[in-house]
């Protein structure tokens, strides 16, 4: 009776994996206002969200993901007017923030004295990385937990970022109460992060939107600073050198396989995954990483991925690999 007792204990902490309906995500949202950390789609990857300004439940984020407390997380806001009762925008912040939210841009900003959020999101910086995700499940999951939303992606630190809630399944199992499945994520890299400063705009991560079309809106020069000097705390995870990483090799701009190697290919070349026959750019970032997850489980034991052009997302496409090989 007492096994028995155990071995149903130990079956209640699987991960739920729930479709999403109207139940599902008051679900959800119950959980997240308990305290709770629940796997969610967003445009992007899926994000592991708990209430931000929750101490414990920002803990279970660190806790599911087994993530270094220096490596601050993204807070998750409806619009506007939320990300104002958090973070000081400036007039520049503001014109990035009608041009891009709701999107995949998270812009790291001075952080209120007066917000509440738990002092872990930040880490301990005086800024605050904040987005309005423009994906209706997580737009929801806000409004319907009425909370800011810390979301980190939905895997375990280091590893490939999740874009269905099948990889989130394989990296969190058991780690987290409920993942909600909208399918596959549409843009399919993480978020751009910039740091909008008064005479330039740091580009901390790249992603979905193009550093050339941020220049444009804030009429500023944006300057990469996705590398790390050394000696310094790392500010965003592309800073950290080995990231988003599968657990074999990778070989980057291959132009066929080695016997023991899983090709990802693009364009019109044999190989075992294609990011996109019609070498289109956004339809090869949407694909990344579930390539990725696919060369990992695969019966090969090194991967290899062909060149990409570092044009447009092409440029997050590399910068991605790059990690993902380091
Ligand atoms: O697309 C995305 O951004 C996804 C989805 C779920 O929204 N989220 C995501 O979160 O990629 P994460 O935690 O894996 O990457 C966000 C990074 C953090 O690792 C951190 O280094 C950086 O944003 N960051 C957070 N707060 C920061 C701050 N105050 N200053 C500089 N960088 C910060
Ligand atoms: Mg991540």
């Amino acid at each position: 009776m007492l096994r028995y007792g155990r071995f149903m204990s130990r079956n209640q902490r699987l991960t739920q994996r729930r479709p999403i309906s109207s139940d599902a995500l008051a679900e959800a949202a119950r959980l997240i206002r308990g305290g709770d950390a629940v796997a969610v789609p967003t445009e992007t990857v899926y994000g592991l969200a708990a209430d931000a300004t929750n101490a414990t439940a920002v803990a279970a984020i660190y806790a599911a993901k087994g993530r270094p407390s220096f490596n601050p997380l993204i807070v998750h806001v409806v619009d506007v007017a939320m990300a104002e009762t958090i973070a000081d925008l400036s007039p520049v912040a503001k014109a990035l923030a009608a041009a891009f939210w709701p999107g995949p841009l998270t812009m790291v900003l001075p952080l209120r004295d007066d917000a509440t959020i738990a002092p872990a999101v930040t880490a301990g910086l005086p800024t605050i990385a904040l987005r309005v995700p423009n994906h209706p499940v997580m737009q929801r999951l806000i409004r319907e937990s009425g909370r800011p939303l810390a979301a980190p992606s939905a895997n375990r630190s280091g590893g490939i970022s999740p874009t269905r809630a099948e990889h989130v399944i394989a990296s969190l199992d058991g780690r987290i109460t409920m993942v909600l499945d909208a399918g596959a994520t549409a843009d399919g890299l993480e978020s751009t992060i910039i740091a909008p400063e008064a005479e330039s705009i740091r580009l901390l991560r790249p992603g979905p939107v193009g550093a050339e079309t941020i220049g444009r809106v804030a009429k500023l020069p944006v300057i990469a600073s996705t590398t790390l000097e050394a000696g310094t705390a790392p500010v965003a995870p592309g800073q950290l050198d080995s990231h988003y990483a599968p657990t074999k090799p990778l070989r980057l701009d291959a132009l066929r396989a080695e016997p023991d190697e899983y090709l990802i290919g693009i364009g019109l070349m044999p190989c075992q995954y294609n990011l996109s026959e019609d070498m289109d750019l956004r339809e090869a970032a949407s694909r990344l990483f579930a390539a990725l997850h696919q060369a990992d489980a695969s019966s090969f034991a090194r991967i290899a991925v062909a060149p990409i052009d570092a044009v447009g997302i092409g440029v997050a496409i590399n910068d991605r690999l790059r990690r993902a090989a380091a």
